[in-house]
């Protein structure tokens, strides 16, 4: 990287200087990337902007994660754990809106015109505190992130469902016109090279994982699969972590067994606007919600595949205590 010209970056120019003394890859021969802080980066304009503007502030709460390891599940619940006292579940939001909605991500909704970043709907449309999403690995996360007392809660996921995911989801895209599905090996091959939107995956993991062991009121590491296995029990610890607990009268009242109902993958795919419209313009948010199962990667990856990846894994995270 060239360190001369990044974080005090502002012109066109600039912004082409830096693109070309980058490696990049097309991914899907489409959506270029840029090896950006040790970061496969696919929106790196927004990003730079983003570091170099946001300021964010001690109650923010931020979602971190690499791309579809159930960030849209994560927001749903956090966004529900904030606002239980202020809807009844019945008129919860999120039957009316998209989970990416209600929480924006930060450098793709916020800042994706990079010189002129939607600070209204940061100001204006999130209830306090303010909630946003990131998949910026934590290397590039603003400094004011780093430095602040925010929270930041990281979801996690097994590597092959994570890659089956954004494999099935990025063939959705009408741009991506030579990509052909029996390609899925050639592009695991670059999944294990980290070149993967914002990876290398265990990068990112990794990089959340170590801050999570070294600030862990700080940083809270999640995982899907627990999701999955015992709702109940992480969503009193994300209310626990986040300062909203729940409280014994409203665990008797069925109140934790509400949110996870509502947020459940079938509930929200039954939403209207999860059905259809846009909260990005290229995306139709009914992509966000497949199966949400664990384990369906036995579907689409051979034991080549994954012994490949199961390598890089054990070497990348051998002496950190994490097992995906
Ligand atoms: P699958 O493609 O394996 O089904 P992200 O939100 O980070 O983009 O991740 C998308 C993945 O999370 C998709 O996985 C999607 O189906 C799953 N998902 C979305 N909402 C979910 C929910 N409420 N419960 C469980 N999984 C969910």
């Amino acid at each position: 990287m060239n360190s001369t010209i990044t974080a005090a970056l502002t012109t066109e120019e600039e912004l082409q200087q830096l693109k070309s003394s980058l490696p990049n890859e097309l991914w899907f021969n489409s959506y270029p990337m840029y090896f950006y802080q040790n970061c496969w980066n696919i929106i790196l304009e927004s990003t730079i902007s983003c570091q170099n503007h946001f300021k964010a502030q001690d109650s923010d709460i931020f979602i971190a994660s690499i791309p579809k390891t159930g960030t849209t599940w994560l927001k749903s619940l956090i966004f529900s754990i904030f606002n239980r006292k202020n809807y009844p579940i019945s008129e919860n939001p999120l039957l009316k809106h998209n989970p990416h909605e209600l929480i924006p991500q930060l450098e793709s909704i916020i800042y994706a015109n990079p010189q002129n970043p939607d600070l209204k709907t940061l100001e204006k449309k999130l209830n306090y505190p303010r909630i946003l999403g990131t998949h910026l690995p934590i290397q590039s996360l603003p400094t004011s992130i780093k430095n602040s007392n925010c929270k930041i809660i990281y979801i996690c996921r097994n590597p092959f469902d994570t890659f089956v995911s954004s494999w099935l989801f990025y063939l959705n895209y009408d741009e991506n016109t030579n990509v052909k599905d029996d390609m899925i090996e050639e592009y695991f091959g670059k999944f294990c090279e980290g070149k993967f939107p914002f990876g290398g995956f265990e990068d990112h993991v990794l990089g959340y994982w170590k801050e999570s062991l070294e600030r862990s009121g700080k940083v809270m590491f999640m995982k899907f699969e627990d999701l999955k296995d015992d709702p109940k029990s992480e969503l009193k610890k994300l209310g626990e972590f986040v300062a909203c607990p729940f409280s014994s009268e409203e665990e008797e009242d069925g109140v934790i067994d509400e949110i996870v109902k509502m947020c459940s993958i079938e509930k929200l795919k039954e939403v209207e606007a999860n059905k259809s419209g846009r909260v990005y313009s290229f995306i139709e948010n009914k992509w966000f919600f497949r199966k949400g199962e664990v384990g369906d990667w036995v579907n689409y990856l051979n034991p080549c595949m994954v012994e490949r990846f199961e390598k890089v894994m054990s070497e990348k995270f051998a002496g950190y205590g994490l097992e995906l």
